[in-house]
């Protein structure tokens, strides 16, 4: 069952990170599928890896164009690597439930994509149209 579907509504318009979003949705597709304690494990170490893979990519490119709201978004990555910390314990304890999995990806990969990491790549276009224009 494939639960949560990228669709091109979620693009912020810049391949590579699209990209990685597209990798996370499949993360988390096989995070949700997973069903006995140790599958939830191995499924939440890739997730919780590459997610951290991915903020690096959007934290050194934030960086190289001089975004400015690098610091409120580095922020908002630290605050959801806690929370993946935090249900990785649950997991470990075996108190996950697949609602709160549910919940946290649905929070963060669409609300995250499509009201912040959007943001970066409307960046990234204006200062590609503003070097055109010299
Ligand atoms: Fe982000």
């Amino acid at each position: 069952m494939q639960i949560f579907t990228w669709d091109v509504a979620y693009a912020v318009g810049d391949a590579e990170i699209d990209e990685q979003h597209r990798r996370l949705f499949d993360l988390a597709n096989e995070l949700l599928r997973a069903d006995t304690k140790s599958a939830v494990t191995a499924a939440a170490i890739q997730l919780y890896q590459y997610v951290r893979v991915h903020f690096k990519h959007e934290e050194d490119l934030m960086r190289r164009i001089g975004f400015p709201g690098y610091r409120q978004h580095v922020e908002m990555h630290a605050r959801l690597l806690d929370e993946l910390n935090a249900l990785s314990t649950d997991i470990a304890d075996g108190q996950w439930r697949t609602e709160d999995l549910r919940s946290f990806m649905n929070d963060w990969l669409l609300v995250h994509i499509a009201e912040q990491d959007v943001r970066i790549a409307a960046f990234v276009g204006n200062s590609t149209e503003r070097a055109g224009a010299h």
